[in-house]
């Protein structure tokens, strides 16, 4: 059996960081792991001018630990009065990877997001032209739609005819939850890419609701069937390169997620490693782990695998139940499975 074995540094296609001291206590649990990690701009309020990314990276790096070895990507959030020439610019200036795109109430501090797609269209095609990434939080509004539906009825409504009118336009459909969106990827040109979280590929929506509601499992889009679950494990595994890492790890303290309307949002920094390891290894492909983590998400996004490594040893890892913040503490997702691969 396998005892160790050694991977190109990581990287985190979807990650919220937040701000003040949120950001201080969850940032070395990236840091530490990743080599880069795409930075979601869906802070009160949201990450939506040049000016307000490069404000962002700033605190980023402020807060970052001694030594770190981690480079935040950042990111603007789409308003339908996004303008087109700020957007070039940051891209041009090498300050912002890609622009995400959240319907409007779609889930955590998305109010300011877009209703009507029409109204960005002038923002789009200009991304389309210079090679800039759109990354879709994929879940429609209508609350006639059933939530375990939503994202099948985004690619219909909304995906399929962004993608129709600006076919040049380079998508990520974030965090990926069914079998379709992976088949949707699969039939589609090469500038079409995933994300698909840790926490996806561990939990159904059991998980959530029997036996007792779990808040801790509780997340948008809301993990669905089994059968959807082995879909992406399917496409995790696979190697096929337009499936990679995005952890979507999302902070919340205890205190905002056990609530009778609580937060969306697990946080799997500090031991997603480990269970990807597990994931891949019951899988019998671990072979492929790289692939997913390292390799596939940078050749979408044009950039360098990174140089260093990483060394995983089958050994069982230990990580905290909760890391303490100033706000209170945050629960670290549970895999509710015994782990067996630590990052030495
Ligand atoms: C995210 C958050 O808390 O910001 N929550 C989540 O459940 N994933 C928002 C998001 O990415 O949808
Ligand atoms: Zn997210």
């Amino acid at each position: 059996m396998t005892k160790t074995f050694t991977i190109r540094r990581p990287d985190d296609w979807h990650l919220h960081l937040r701000d003040g001291d949120m950001l201080c206590a969850v940032l070395p649990h990236s840091a530490s792991h990743f080599g880069r990690a795409i930075i979601m701009p869906n802070l009160v309020p949201p990450v939506v001018t040049a000016k307000d990314a490069a404000a962002y990276r700033d605190r980023i790096l402020a807060a970052m630990p001694e030594g770190a070895d981690f480079n935040p990507l950042m990111t603007l959030y789409l308003t339908e009065n996004t303008d087109p020439a700020d957007v070039a610019a940051a891209h041009a200036d090498g300050l912002i990877h890609a622009v995400k795109l959240y319907p409007a109430g779609a889930t955590t501090n998305s109010a300011s997001g877009v209703a009507n797609f029409d109204r960005v269209g002038a923002v789009l095609e200009k991304m389309a032209e210079i090679g800039l990434p759109l990354c879709t939080h994929g879940e429609v509004t209508d609350p006639e739609i059933d939530i375990f539906d939503r994202e099948a009825v985004f690619i219909d409504r909304v995906l399929d005819p962004i993608r129709r009118s600006h076919p040049a336009l380079r998508v990520v459909m974030e965090h990926i939850t069914t079998q379709q969106a992976a088949d949707y990827v699969r039939a589609a040109p090469e500038n079409l890419a995933a994300t698909i979280t840790t926490h996806h590929l561990v939990i159904n929506r059991n998980h959530i609701l029997a036996g007792g509601i779990k808040p801790h499992y509780y997340c948008l889009p809301v993990a669905k069937r089994e059968n959807h679950r082995l879909a992406l494990r399917a496409a995790a595994t696979s190697g096929d390169p337009r499936f990679f890492l995005g952890t979507d790890s999302a902070p919340h303290t205890d205190a905002n997620k056990l609530l009778p309307c609580g937060c969306a949002g697990c946080f799997t920094a500090p031991n997603t490693l480990s269970i990807l390891a597990e994931v891949f290894e019951q899988d019998g492909a671990l072979d492929q782990l790289e692939a997913f983590t390292s390799l596939n998400g940078p050749a979408f996004y044009g950039l360098p695998a990174n140089e260093a490594k990483m060394t995983l040893t089958r050994s069982p890892p230990s990580f905290p139940s909760h890391v303490d913040t100033p706000e209170g503490p945050v629960t670290v997702f549970d895999p509710a499975m015994p782990l067996h691969w630590t990052v030495t």
